[in-house]
């Protein structure tokens, strides 16, 4: 049996060089979109308090009954290896005093995150995450903006079958309301509920409507919606946010079930999903959904509230990078890898190592890749790796040249070669290129 150390943890892959290049493109395109639209970056660290995490997620949300890495430190400690962004977040707006800046105050952030899911497609227990969040601002309109640039980032990285789905699960005014309706609807049913459903009713209701099991689907298609029973001040915040999405021609689903794993969430939640999936009116397919999620969000206007007196009201979004790149592959999504080194250098004996390492380093004050195998020291095998990385020219530094002071110039596709002063070749060579 392979050695157990030797391998990754489960759920915590190696990013290798090919998936690099994904990596790159989204944070490129995720930068391109903070820096028009005013958002900052921000970095926190990757352990937090324990605490944050069980205040501001909910210590009934799934990520802290059962996915949070905690760790005590040697001093006693609790600390917690950040599940998600938006709690550290609104624990560094609070600590740098940013509610006196000018608001709204906008920040986004882009790294590695930790939940330790059951394994299954889609979840993993290190992903990384890009995130937008907007603090200070209460009007749909921002509602709208994450929701908008959430969408045209994957559309900018060319995923063209994609929908949002969106909700409204309401304030601290009439969401208790509604609860009460719900328990009300499932207690009179609960002989035909789930055991999880059973136990979500008496924790948080709420969540009976993220339920995924069989049976539960008929009772949870026809149960009250929360749409119908928000406060007025809802009501037209959720117009608002859906005329606007109609004003960007930004396609939609109003998902009554949608309720979003974070117990912070007040008035929108949303998440993108790749189209063709789920198929919502007859409930196919709905128990991938939760994992098929691109991107989640929504507004969180009493999160800041818990830790604090302030009242800030936000909203934002977050990422996930690993589907986006799953979904990005299988929709053929290939990107061209860089251009390779365009010279190589092959070198011969110690005096051609050393005048080597130097050349090096005027090729690299020119900006001109070039590449090398100083661990080989035939010229043979050193040329057949040139001809590997498809050079355009080979420069060959043997002992005879370096005690000329002169290098040899080969043409890779002819075969021709030249022999050039030691001293004139990065020139020749910037001129062959046309730097
Ligand atoms: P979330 O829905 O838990 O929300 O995560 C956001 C996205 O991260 C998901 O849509 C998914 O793409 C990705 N994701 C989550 N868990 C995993 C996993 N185990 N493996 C791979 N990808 C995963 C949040 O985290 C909120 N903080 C979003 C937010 C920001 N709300 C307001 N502001």
């Amino acid at each position: 049996m392979a050695k157990r150390f030797l391998q990754s943890p489960p759920g915590m892959p190696d990013i290798l060089s090919r998936d690099q290049i994904f990596f790159d493109k989204i944070l490129s395109v995720v930068n391109d979109f903070a820096g028009f639209y005013g958002f900052r970056k921000i970095e926190t660290p990757i352990l937090e308090y324990t605490e944050l995490f069980e205040k501001g997620i909910g210590v009934s949300s799934d990520i802290v009954e059962k996915e949070m890495y905690t760790l005590r430190t040697r001093g006693g400690d609790s600390l917690t290896l950040r599940p998600e962004g938006t709690a550290p977040i609104a624990r560094a707006y609070l600590q740098h005093g940013m509610q006196n800046f000018p608001q709204p105050v906008k920040l986004y952030y882009f790294g590695p995150f930790f939940r330790h899911e059951r394994q299954q497609e889609g979840r993993c227990r290190q992903f990384h995450q890009f995130g937008f969040e907007v603090l200070g601002e209460q009007s749909p309109a921002i509602d709208a903006q994450v929701i908008q640039i959430s969408y045209r980032i994957l559309e900018a990285l060319k995923l063209k079958k994609i929908t949002i789905l969106i909700n409204s699960i309401g304030c601290s005014l009439c969401r208790p309301y509604f609860k009460k309706i719900l328990k009300n609807y499932y207690n009179a049913r609960k002989n035909q509920i789930c055991p999880d459903c059973k136990r979500r009713l008496k924790k948080n209701p709420l969540r009976v409507l993220d339920c995924k099991e069989e049976k539960c689907q008929r009772i949870k298609n026809q149960a009250p919606k929360i749409v119908d029973h928000l406060c007025d001040e809802c009501k037209n915040h959720f117009k608002e946010v859906l005329e606007f999405l109609d004003e960007l021609r930004l396609p939609y689903i109003l998902d009554y079930c949608l309720v979003r794993g974070l117990d912070y969430y007040t008035k929108t939640v949303f998440e993108i999903v790749p189209l063709a999936t789920p198929d919502f009116k007859n409930g196919i397919g709905l128990e991938t959904r939760s994992q098929v999620a691109l991107v989640g969000g929504g507004r969180y206007d009493d999160l800041i509230k818990l830790f604090s007196r302030e009242d800030v009201p936000a909203m934002g979004v977050a990422g996930g990078v690993e589907r986006i790149i799953k979904e990005m592959k299988a929709d053929g999504k290939v990107f061209q890898q860089a251009r390779g080194p365009l010279v190589f250098l092959a070198q011969l004996g110690d005096l051609g190592k050393r005048k080597s390492l130097k050349l090096f380093e005027d090729f690299q004050r020119a900006k001109i890749w070039v590449a090398e195998s100083f661990g080989r020291d035939s010229i043979k095998s050193q040329l057949k790796i040139a001809d590997r990385l498809r050079v355009k020219y080979a420069l060959i530094l043997g002992q005879k040249e370096a005690l000329d002071g002169t290098i040899i110039l080969r043409e890779m596709d002819s075969g021709r070669q030249e022999i050039i002063k030691f001293d004139k070749i990065v020139d020749v060579i910037k001129k062959r290129l046309k730097k």
